[in-house]
């Protein structure tokens, strides 16, 4: 049984096994600090904008090492950075525009220590880059999305506009992306938004399909998502479920295929001073259990501050995370769903390790005295608590309590301590037998 189900372009092997990954969504939109959508919540207009934002973005306190050690603490393998996004501003020193973290009073390169940073903690590398930009100056505005939706000079503001001339931009800066950090095993591009009307932006205002070609042939085995408007099958690695929880493998013409949920910890991607929908450090690990037992990954999000700052909420639930994932990323990481003939208990989540035949089976609400496992009698070898390697044993219900039990389901019951372990999901590690 692979972890991965469908042949891929780019290499979904490592992505399939390393799990967990963390999305950071920085850039001007720090400073309102009110979602990274604010120049369309509020049609708030570029001249506004770079007036208010631009000329004061200054992350002194940026320690990129410092967000890396976070990461890695919380058992990410892999990060992705908003290298651009809709606002158009660029946290690298592009040479196609000077709307860039180096003519702020910043003054420097953020992404290219981000990087250097995020490797020296062994987390593979992964750019999101917005296909949509409101700042530029041959994108044509739409009613659709942006900080001139609603503009009544909007009409006349495009006059004189190429979109072509801004797919060159796309294009080109994709190439600097591509060929200036070294390897990029992610490129996270966001997002189409094709109407029926011939309205909207799709893969035809990128051009897409020269784009994705020249992506693959500056980055061979790089993984791209699902956000290019481009049909068939090799023209997306890994699917993109966005701000909810699938509720099973998620599949393209009923394929399980690779798939990634993206989600913030709060209401957010970018730093939102006053948001206060923040999940529990509980929520989250169990967002990232329930994504492996499904087959997918979770990519979870950070939007740091306008100083440069992961903020303590973040920090707080990154470190919580990380406190789980050192005794029980063997549950996660080379995981995926379990096999049909192993059903899922209730209160439980499975998950399974192809590789060294063992199944995880994550205790969500810690039963009196036994576990039942319907389906389990005679495949297990061996069962021990993940969190200390203490034994679990087999001994099934006393017999003197046997009779008030009634049918048998080919079930293993696992004789299991009356207190709960204290971590925050118990996990019990079955040595099935080959
Ligand atoms: C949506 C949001 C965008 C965010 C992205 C992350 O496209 O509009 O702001 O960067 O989701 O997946």
């Amino acid at each position: 049984m692979s972890l991965t189900t469908r042949p891929t372009v780019g290499d979904t092997a490592w992505f399939a096994h390393d799990r967990f990954g963390l999305f950071i969504h920085w850039g001007l939109y720090a400073l309102p600090a009110r979602h990274e959508w604010v120049k369309h919540n509020e049609q708030i207009t570029n001249e506004v904008y770079d007036s208010k934002y631009f000329t004061r973005f200054d992350p002194d306190l940026y320690d990129p090492r410092a967000w890396a050690a976070a990461a890695a603490g919380a058992g990410m393998k892999y990060f992705v950075i908003t290298t651009k996004h809709h606002e158009g501003f660029c946290l690298w020193d592009s040479a196609l525009t000077d709307y860039k973290s180096t003519q702020t009073p910043c003054g420097r390169d953020l992404l290219r220590p981000m990087v250097d940073a995020f490797r020296e903690q062994d987390l593979k590398v992964g750019f999101y880059h917005s296909l949509i930009d409101w700042h530029h100056p041959h994108y044509i505005q739409d009613p659709h999305i942006g900080p001139y939706r609603a503009h009544a000079d909007r009409e006349a503001m495009n006059i004189g506009r190429d979109q072509g001339q801004y797919a060159a931009y796309l294009h080109g800066q994709t190439r600097e992306l591509l060929t200036q950090f070294g390897k990029v095993h992610v490129l996270w591009y966001d997002f189409s938004y094709p109407k029926p009307d011939g309205s909207g932006k799709g893969h035809a205002d990128w051009q897409s399909e020269p784009l994705l070609k020249m992506v693959r042939d500056l980055q061979p085995g790089i993984l791209v998502n699902d956000r290019l408007d481009l049909p068939g099958d090799e023209a997306w690695d890994m699917k993109t479920p966005e701000q909810f929880q699938p509720r099973e493998w998620v599949r393209v013409n009923g394929v399980p295929v690779v798939w990634e949920a993206c989600q913030t910890f709060s209401g957010s991607w970018g730093y939102h001073r006053d948001e206060a929908t923040w999940r529990s450090v509980e929520q989250l690990i169990l967002t990232l259990i329930d994504c492996v037992s499904k087959g997918g990954n979770l990519l979870l999000n950070v939007g740091p501050t306008g100083r440069g700052e992961f903020d303590a909420r973040a920090l707080d639930r990154l470190a919580g995370m990380g406190e789980w994932m050192k005794r029980h990323g063997r549950s996660i990481y080379g995981s995926t769903q379990a096999p049909a003939e192993f059903p899922t208990p209730p209160d439980c989540r499975l998950t399974y390790n192809p590789t060294t035949h063992r199944m995880y089976v994550h205790v969500l609400a810690w039963p009196y005295k036994h576990l039942h496992l319907d389906g389990f009698k005679d495949k297990v070898e061996y069962a021990q608590l993940l969190n200390d390697a203490s034994e679990v044993p087999m001994r099934g219900i006393e017999a003197w309590q046997g009779h008030w039990e009634s049918g048998d389901k080919q079930t293993l019951t696992l004789t299991l301590p009356v207190v709960k372990p204290d971590v925050t999901y118990p996990v019990i590690e079955l040595f099935l037998k080959p």
